[in-house]
């Protein structure tokens, strides 16, 4: 089996192709990346030399770079991570999003459709359902909750869904798409909530929580997602979605209590600052759909995964360093200064 995985030098991705690697060692992956200032190589380095690996920088824009790879590797399977990730540059800059997000996805599955293909997923999210009001803890997201996005982020991704599901319909293209809520663990990008909490928190620094921090979101260890997306691609239906989802609410406020308290760190670092523009409240996926037919349950308890994320950091600044001194810099300084 030759898999072709889009967006593997970023966070969810690189999990994946170790996971895929490890229960699937006959199979060759080949990961395609733009590099962004998301992705990074170094994450990768581990399985750089595995025969059955391949490294291709590459935009999933790129319609002739994309063929030509489809040429020579004749993949059966493409799962496409690669996109633009992060809400809070969607409000500032939402045309890459555009790009990257929908176009790229299209030229993957035109690709698919040239050179035929067993199976395109896509990695989607729960954004794409909007948000749930705090009051209504009764209600959770499932696959028939109408698409009602908030960010150019969340639209982006709605709109890639469409096009897939459309590409389904009108071209019989074999796809699936999974909607996840909010990963966490290791090589996670400190822009991200818990690695930038826990990062600066090492060193001293104000805690930016949006708001009241009263927004909920459903946490799920990033190896619980990787190992629902393996099973969709292999026994999930053509045409379906599935939402990927532990039942593990928290307030983004106790979630940085939790790390301040896990490090030792005093709580008045906490700095409540200006909320996000249209800032979803509460997401919480119904994750019956893919426990009923495919048999996933999440394995990793929140109260273990943070510990390990956190672990994983105290252990790996060799990795996040050099990502936190570089053009990072400028990225908060931007962000964060006159918040
Ligand atoms: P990430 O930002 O960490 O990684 C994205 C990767 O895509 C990077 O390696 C980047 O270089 C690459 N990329 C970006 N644009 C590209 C392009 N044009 N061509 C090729 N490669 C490109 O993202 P992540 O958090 O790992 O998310 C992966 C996917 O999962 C995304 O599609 C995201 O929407 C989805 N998702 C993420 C979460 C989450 O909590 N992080 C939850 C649900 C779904
Ligand atoms: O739900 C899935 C989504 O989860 C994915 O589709 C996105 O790619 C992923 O980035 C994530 O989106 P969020 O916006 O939920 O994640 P983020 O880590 O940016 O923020 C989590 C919550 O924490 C959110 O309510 C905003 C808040 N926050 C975030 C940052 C970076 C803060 O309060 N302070 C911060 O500095």
């Amino acid at each position: 089996m030759n898999i072709i995985v889009t967006g593997g030098a970023g966070f969810i991705g690189s999990n994946f192709i170790f996971h895929m690697l490890k229960e699937h060692p006959d199979y060759r992956i080949i990961c395609l990346d733009k590099l962004t200032y998301a992705g990074n190589l170094s994450t990768l380095e581990p399985v750089m030399d595995n025969p059955n690996f391949r490294f291709v920088k590459l935009d999933i824009c790129d319609r002739e770079g994309v063929y030509q790879l489809f040429e020579e590797e004749h993949p059966d399977m493409v799962v496409n991570f690669a996109a633009e990730s992060h809400v809070d540059r969607s409000i500032e800059n939402p045309e890459v999003f555009l790009q990257t997000n929908i176009i790229g996805t299209a030229t993957l599955m035109d690709a698919c459709r040239k050179y035929g293909i067993k199976r395109y997923h896509q990695v989607s999210t729960d954004e794409v359902y909007g948000d749930l009001p705090l009051d209504r803890p009764d209600l959770f997201f499932t696959e028939e909750t109408p698409i009602h996005t908030s960010s150019p982020y969340s639209s982006s991704k709605a709109g890639a869904d469409l096009l897939v599901l459309a590409y389904h319909r009108t071209y019989g293209l074999p796809v699936t798409i999974s909607r996840c809520s909010n990963n966490y663990g290791p090589y996670h990008f400190p822009e991200k909530l818990i690695p930038l909490m826990i990062i600066n928190c090492l060193h001293d620094k104000p805690l930016p929580v949006y708001g009241e921090g009263l927004n909920v979101r459903d946490w799920l260890y990033v190896e619980d997602h990787c190992r629902a997306i393996d099973l969709i691609i292999h026994n999930g239906k053509v045409g379906e979605v599935y939402n990927v989802g532990g039942h593990n609410e928290m307030k983004n406020i106790d979630i940085v209590k939790l790390i301040c308290q896990a490090l030792g760190k005093p709580e008045s670092l906490i700095t409540h600052v200006t909320d996000r523009k249209g800032h979803d409240m509460r997401y919480a996926i119904d994750p019956t759909k893919i426990h009923n037919e495919l048999g996933w349950l999440p394995e990793t308890k929140f109260a273990d995964g943070i510990k390990k994320t956190i672990q994983w950091y105290l252990d790996n600044e060799d990795w996040w360093q050099p990502i936190v001194s570089g053009e990072y810099q400028n990225y908060y300084e931007k962000m964060y200064k006159d918040r």
